[in-house]
């Protein structure tokens, strides 16, 4: 399905007679765009959006997000569904080949990411490098950006066989990566990844196993894990997955792009928010203490956020947060748990958060990061991987836009322009004559 041509629109500038007419352009869903490529041309003007707010950079049959009714769908299925009857390595096939895989193509699927999860031995050198208490996004950064020094020689990413492998590589090998940069932190020795396990029961088998005792699953934990993945898989033009579609857009190494993705995603304000929320509840530290802490957020001068909460699209209920918020609930349970001082300070936050003004007049809810780190705190996993575990997920969903970028016969390099406010052209001046 490509946009098709749904009226115009008609921009003139005031005190001159110029004027151009831009198409308007609709997709299957979501707001009409006014395709401005010839506004430059025509009227000598750019447009200037910083941060994009409204801004389609790109034309995508992968994921929508309608951010007003809190709906979240890839591939036209609902995340609802997808998290409650799919599974993770399911979800990789709907989002990399845009429909839910037959029996035999799931089969074929989930070989092909089993037979790719090792990573080469040189690579395993490449941890000793690292400091132990390097934060586990750094390594991340680093070791996904090396395997372009290992397949770099016969990718050309215009062959679809290798951007097939090239996919295979990054959604098995990620998690293993993702693994031993937690076994390298602690100390441990790394685990090689089990052909025999499911995707999301490896990651953990990697992190949590030591050769010196059987490990045994629990699937409660596993089912959780694999929930959890799929909820992150994808996000539309997120800032890290613009950043991937930025960087493919050059022809670099699919690799490099994604090591790029993985940089973006660390921030505070993106992936990284789900260590945040654990940072700003441990800092709170009682529920008492919420109303003090919600009136250092509504006073700019603080410059404090409430992690978790806020999103560029979601003017509703972020749903991956209603779907994190039971999942913890029943992770909880299920594990036993009976009171998690965390998690009742998020719904004690969450509550007084939505009864007050300064949150609702901006349409300020929970989003995927704000119960997130509370279930894998639970689930026994430390605080720094939240968003390692996060970027493990969202690779599926870059590789899967990165190579609906290459497909794109449309796609040219990302290139944007500016408002320059700097100086007007002046001549240089001699060091002894200024001052
Ligand atoms: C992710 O884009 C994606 O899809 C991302 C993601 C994905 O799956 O890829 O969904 C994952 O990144 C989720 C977001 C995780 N980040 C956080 O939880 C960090 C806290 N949130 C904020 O930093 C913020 O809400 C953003 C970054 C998420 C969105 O920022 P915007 O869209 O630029 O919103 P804004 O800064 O313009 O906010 C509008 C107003 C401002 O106040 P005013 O200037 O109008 O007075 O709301 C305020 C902001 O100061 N505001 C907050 C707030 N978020 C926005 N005030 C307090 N706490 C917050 N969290």
């Amino acid at each position: 399905m490509s946009s098709k041509v749904t009226g115009s629109i008609t921009v003139t500038m005031e005190g001159s007679n110029k004027s151009t007419t831009l198409p308007l352009l609709g997709g299957t869903l979501g707001p009409q765009v006014a395709d401005i490529r010839k506004l430059y041309g025509e009227l000598g003007i750019f447009t200037y959006d910083p941060g994009y707010g409204a801004t389609a950079s790109c034309e995508s049959t992968i994921t929508y997000i309608d951010g007003d009714e809190g709906v979240l769908l890839y591939r036209g299925y609902p995340i609802e569904q997808l998290a409650e009857k799919s599974t993770f390595l399911e979800v990789a096939y709907l989002l990399l080949n845009g429909e839910l895989p037959t029996k035999a193509q799931y089969a074929e699927f989930d070989t092909g990411v089993t037979r790719h999860t090792m990573l080469h031995e040189q690579l395993r050198r490449f941890f000793d490098g690292f400091r132990r208490d390097a934060h586990p996004m750094a390594v991340m950064c680093g070791v996904v950006g090396a395997m372009a020094a290992f397949y770099h020689d016969n990718l050309n990413i215009n062959d679809p066989e290798q951007r097939r492998i090239a996919a295979f590589r990054l959604i098995a090998k990620v998690p293993t990566i993702a693994a031993w940069a937690y076994k390298y932190s602690i100390g441990q020795p790394f685990m090689y990844p089990r052909n025999d396990l499911g995707y999301a029961e490896n990651f953990l088998y990697m992190l949590n196993a030591v050769p010196a005792e059987p490990w045994v699953n629990n699937p409660i934990l596993s089912r959780a894990m694999d929930r959890i993945l799929i909820l992150h898989a994808d996000h539309e033009q997120n800032a890290s997955t613009s950043t991937v579609r930025l960087a493919g857009s050059t022809g670099a190494n699919p690799f490099a792009c994604i090591a790029a993705g993985i940089a973006a995603l660390w921030g505070p304000a993106h992936g990284g928010a789900n260590e945040a929320v654990l940072k700003m509840l441990a800092e709170i530290g009682k529920p008492e203490n919420i109303p003090a802490f919600i009136r250092e957020v509504k006073d700019k001068n603080s410059h404090t956020k409430l992690m978790g909460f806020g999103h560029r699209v979601y003017k509703n209920f972020d749903p991956r947060a209603k779907i994190m918020k039971e999942t913890c609930h029943e992770v909880l349970a299920e594990l036993g748990i009976k009171n998690e001082p965390l998690l009742d300070m998020a719904m004690e936050m969450e509550r007084i958060a939505l009864s007050d003004d300064y949150f609702i007049s901006r349409k300020l809810y929970p989003n995927v990061d704000f119960y997130s780190g509370i279930i894998l705190k639970a689930m026994g996993i430390p605080t720094q991987m939240f968003t390692v575990l996060f970027a493990v997920a969202r690779t599926v969903g870059w590789v899967s836009q990165w190579k609906e970028l290459i497909e794109d016969p449309s796609q040219r390099i990302g290139r944007p322009r500016q408002i320059y406010t700097g100086p007007a052209a002046r001549d240089f001046v001699p060091m002894d004559r200024r001052g």
